[in-house]
């Protein structure tokens, strides 16, 4: 990261919808770094907001009857409610219908349109008049619209296109060249994948007859701008463009770009060809992260699953939904989330190891030391080897902060708790109280206090509330806890000798853990004729074999799993995505050998966690004896196949 600024953003939020836990993530893992980059004095800038143009709010807005911007108007307060709900501290929050933005989105497309770099001109293809959308001959499916499988009319239309294709090599080298410009580097892959093919013109218009929702081009009054190429200009228009050069330049290039894996190509491509094409540097970075799957399936309206943030913060509290999201997702990697799964992460985490690691450091001074921390007396190897595991977490912290692997960082401090719960086992400082052991029990607790005060700090970015209320426990005023700084904890050796201790009734309650309904044989499971199998063999229905989504892969590299000799970590091209997943084939197979396979996968299982290495489905093979070969398919087949 930049060390004189940092500029982060997060996508802008269209508001033809309410959010959800996806917006929710990007927006909290933004903020985490915003607070944290804020907390090491770099003059920092957090920009968020919402996308109002184009079809799909023209289309929301028409559906209720009213004018689109009165539409935006109403719409927008969900996110802006959101934000304020979950903490969130953007210095801006910016709609792309706000005048100056408009106005900034005008002089760019005149300023291409004069350049030579954007053009009239007929463009011919098929047009679905259901989706409003434009196909090529080759996107069709048995003469029909892909999307929906309606007719299609053949359509000319006159629009102004962006001179993207001059870019592409240009782009494919700066790739090439900046290893840290998208990130994680898998997602580089993919966009110099997209980069094999000729890269098309951009059209950036649409006919005001077709969609009148939208950014006028200056040059042409029956069009409007194309939505994406309006939205993108908001990360410059928000810091100055074309108005401030000064502050522009305090925050241009921006540090961190951070955006979901679907809408990489709009960042990685489009973007970045407009900006050359302004002569404006490009961002440090874009970082896509994966997506939130409700168990195995995609969040979306017509399946119902969609996740409200408010509902969740209302139940469990802000502080443990913004842990939840950021310890439960590996950036970059999908996850997956259920109600479930959060009470169980929430209860493990937060309830069981810091729950009862800070009530006891706090019960206990309480109780044995008159609500005061002690000063340490002699130290023995146990408290140096615990205060060691609270101050490498510092680093842990710090690295994960930098590299995006928050989830990482979250756990070195969760291990403060859990071996500060080991200590204590091991200390038994209730029995040194009762025994009057009173310079023993002092070095206990103060360096059980020193080590709770330090997980405080480093967990502040992510929870703050009840970090604060943790400080304030801990003896600590709001405006002396807030100037504690993650970076700081090494120097500050002694924290806690003197501080005076408050009880805090449960920051983290138990909840309770709704149970699973036993899940009911299915039908024809019941119908089975016995007989037909061996003895032991569970039947199962086409039903029960029709949840495990089979699917060919293609290995895209392979590397051994540090410290684990039976594991290989691959990179698999699923067709739509590419993943990470773990294997114990490493006896069996070099990397060198499994690099170019294809492979059969299972695709939907929930991802886990081997060896401190994130995995996302499992591959298969079979086993006999000493010897594992690799399922595999006959003949050549795209990755991404269904097998079944
Ligand atoms: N308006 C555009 C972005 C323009 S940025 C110049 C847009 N908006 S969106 O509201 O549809 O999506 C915003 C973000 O939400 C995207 O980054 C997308 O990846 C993210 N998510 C949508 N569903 C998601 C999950 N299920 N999980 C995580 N994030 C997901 O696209």
């Amino acid at each position: 990261m930049d060390e004189h600024h940092f500029y982060v953003t997060t996508p802008i939020y269209y508001v033809n919808d309410k959010p959800h836990i996806g917006h929710a993530y990007t927006t909290i893992l933004a903020d985490v770094l915003a607070r944290y980059n804020r907390s090491l004095d770099v003059p920092t800038y957090f920009l968020t907001g919402t996308d109002e143009h184009g079809q799909k709010v023209q289309k929301a807005a028409e559906k209720r009857g009213i004018p689109p911007k009165q539409h935006c108007d109403e719409t927008v307060v969900a996110f802006q409610e959101l934000w304020k709900k979950l903490g969130i501290t953007n210095d801006f929050f910016i709609r792309t219908t706000q005048d100056n933005h408009v106005a900034v989105v005008q002089e760019v497309l005149q300023k291409l349109f004069d350049s030579g770099d954007i053009y009239k001109k007929d463009y011919d293809g098929w047009y679905c008049v259901g989706d409003e959308r434009f196909y090529t001959e080759k996107d069709l499916v048995d003469g029909k619209c892909p999307d929906c499988g309606r007719e299609v009319t053949k359509l000319v239309e006159s629009n102004y296109f962006f001179r993207m294709s001059k870019y592409q090599d240009w782009l494919i080298n700066y790739i090439e060249t900046h290893p840290d410009f998208i990130l994680p580097a898998f997602r580089a892959n993919e966009t110099l994948g997209f980069l094999r093919k000729p890269l098309e013109d951009l059209c950036i218009s649409r006919p005001k007859s077709r969609l009148s929702w939208g950014i006028e081009l200056p040059f042409d009054r029956d069009y409007v701008c194309y939505v994406w190429f309006d939205a993108l200009l908001n990360y410059v228009s928000a810091v100055g463009y074309l108005r401030d050069d000064g502050r522009f330049a305090r925050w241009w290039p921006a540090s961190c770009q951070l955006i979901g894996k679907d809408i990489l190509t709009t960042h990685s491509v489009y973007w970045t060809t407009m900006l050359k094409a302004m002569d404006v540097p490009l961002p440090k970075t874009i970082f896509a992260h994966g997506w939130w799957l409700i168990g195995n399936t995609k969040m979306s309206k017509s399946l119902g699953n969609v996740v409200n943030p408010m509902e969740m913060v209302e139940k469990y509290g802000v502080d443990a939904f913004r842990y939840f999201l950021l310890s439960e997702m590996t950036p970059g990697q999908d996850a997956s989330f259920t109600e479930d799964v959060f009470v169980t992460r929430y209860n493990s985490d937060l309830a069981n190891d810091l729950g009862n690691f800070l009530s006891r450091v706090i019960k206990l001074t309480i109780r044995s030391c008159n609500g005061t921390v002690p000063a340490a007396g002699e130290k023995l190897p146990e408290d140096l080897e615990f205060e060691k595991t609270a101050m490498d977490a510092v680093g842990v912290m710090e690295d994960s902060l930098r590299e995006m692997k928050i989830d990482r960082g979250l756990d070195a401090v969760l291990n403060i708790a859990r071996a500060g719960n080991r200590y204590f086992e091991l200390t038994k400082p209730w029995k040194l109280a009762k025994d009057g052991d009173t310079a023993r029990l002092n070095t206990v607790l103060n360096v059980a206090a020193g080590a709770l005060f330090r997980s405080a700090v480093l967990l502040s970015p992510v929870m703050p509330g009840k970090m604060a209320e943790l400080g304030a426990a801990l003896g600590y005023s709001e405006a002396e806890f807030a100037a504690c700084r993650i970076a700081g904890l090494r120097t500050m050796l002694d924290p806690v000798t003197g501080r005076t201790i408050a009880d805090t009734a449960g920051l983290f309650p138990r909840v309770e853990q709704a149970p699973v309904p036993e899940a009911k044989p299915a039908k024809a499971e019941k119908k089975a004729v016995s007989g037909a199998v061996p003895e032991g063999v569970k039947l199962i229905s086409i039903e029960d074999f029709c949840k495990t989504r089979l699917k060919t892969a293609k290995v895209l590299s392979a590397e051994p799993v540090e410290g684990a000799d039976k594991l290989l970590k691959l990179q698999i091209d699923l067709g739509s995505e590419q993943r990470q997943l773990v294997a114990g084939i490493a006896k069996f197979y070099t990397p060198e050998e499994v690099t170019g396979r294809t492979i059969v996968v299972v695709a939907n299982l929930q991802p886990a966690v081997i060896r401190g290495v994130p995995s996302q489905g499992m591959l298969l093979a079979a086993k006999a004896g000493k010897t594992l070969r690799l399922l595999a398919v006959d003949g050549d087949m795209i990755p991404g196949a269904d097998i079944g």
